[in-house]
C-alpha cells in the first residue's frame, strides 16, 4: 500500500474549458505528481451538459474519470458511453432504469480506488437519499477496494458538509461541485476524510459561474427569458489536490489548485 495522490478538478463550462484543459491538465498533473485525476465534467458540451465528443476529448487530456451531475442525460450521444465506460459515471441516486452507473473502480499504484459521485436533493431534483445511495454502493463493493472518494454535486453547502461528515473516516477524499465557485475551506474531518465544499470551475474567467455576464444581469433584472451562452476568452480551472494513505485510507493533505 502506498501514498496515493488525487487531482479533483469543478465542473468543466464550455468547449473553451475542454480546450484549455487539452493544452494544460498534463502539465498540471505531473507538477503536483498526481496519479489519479478526476474531472467533473457537468457542463462542457454546447449548451450544457456532456457529449460524447467533448468526454473523449477530457480523457485524451488527462482526465482519468468523469464525474457528473444533474444535466448528465441531456445529450443522448453519451447514453452510450455511460453504459459501456468504467472512466465516466452519473450520480448513484438515479433510478437504477437510467443508463450508466453511479460509481466504479479503478486500480492506481496498486491501489483499488473506489469514485463515487452523488447528487444533493436541496434545492435540487427529489431523487434517492443521497447519504442512503452512497451507504449503499460502500456496503455493495466491500472487499473489492481500498480507498473510496466522493463527488457531491449539490448547490448547498450544508448539504455538502453533512453528507462529508457523515462518512468521515469511511471514505478518503469527498468533494462537491456544481456552485462554480472554489470554497476557502479544504481541511481534514477529524476521523481523516479529506473534504472541501466546493471545487469550482473550469471555465471562463470573465463571466458569472460560466456564462455570459450580460445574460444573466438581464434575467435577474428583467425575469425575461435570456439566451445563456459560455464567453470566449481567458479560461481558469480549480479544483484541489488531496493526498491519501492507503494503507490507513485516511487523507494527509487537501490542497486547493488552480491553473
Ligand atoms: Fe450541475
Amino acid at each position: 500500500m502506498s501514498i496515493i495522490k488525487i487531482l479533483a478538478l469543478g465542473d468543466v463550462v464550455g468547449q473553451g474549458a475542454v480546450r484549455y484543459l487539452e493544452s494544460n491538465l498534463r502539465r498540471k498533473i505531473s507538477e503536483c505528481g498526481a496519479d489519479l485525476t478526476v474531472v467533473n465534467a457537468e457542463n462542457a458540451a454546447i449548451g450544457n451538459g456532456l457529449d460524447a465528443d467533448s468526454a473523449r476529448a477530457l480523457w485524451g487530456a488527462g482526465a482519468d474519470v468523469l464525474t457528473s451531475g444533474n444535466h448528465v442525460f441531456r445529450h443522448s450521444t453519451l447514453h452510450g458511453l455511460l453504459e459501456d465506460s468504467g472512466k465516466l459515471i452519473r450520480p448513484l441516486n438515479y433510478s437504477s432504469e437510467c443508463p450508466g452507473n453511479g460509481h466504479t473502480i479503478v486500480t492506481v499504484k496498486g491501489v483499488r480506488v473506489l469514485i463515487m459521485n452523488v447528487l444533493g436533493v436541496v434545492y435540487g431534483d427529489q431523487l434517492n437519499c443521497p447519504f442512503e445511495a452512497v451507504e449503499r454502493a460502500l456496503k455493495r463493493e466491500k472487499g473489492g477496494y481500498d480507498v473510496a472518494i466522493l463527488d457531491i454535486h449539490a448547490e448547498t453547502t450544508s448539504e455538502k458538509a453533512a453528507l462529508a461528515r457523515y462518512f468521515d473516516g469511511r471514505i478518503s477524499a469527498v468533494w462537491g461541485t456544481h456552485t462554480h465557485v472554489q470554497t476557502a475551506d479544504a481541511r481534514i474531518l477529524p476521523r481523516g476524510t479529506g473534504f472541501i465544499t466546493d471545487l469550482g470551475m473550469c471555465g471562463p474567467t470573465d463571466s458569472i459561474l460560466g456564462v455570459d455576464s450580460r445574460s444573466i444581469i438581464n434575467k435577474l433584472r428583467l425575469h425575461m427569458p435570456q439566451k445563456f451562452t459560455v464567453p470566449d476568452g481567458r479560461v481558469s480551472a480549480t479544483g484541489a489536490l488531496f493526498t491519501v494513505d492507503s494503507a490507513t485510507g485516511r487523507a494527509t493533505g487537501v490542497e486547493p489548485i488552480a491553473f
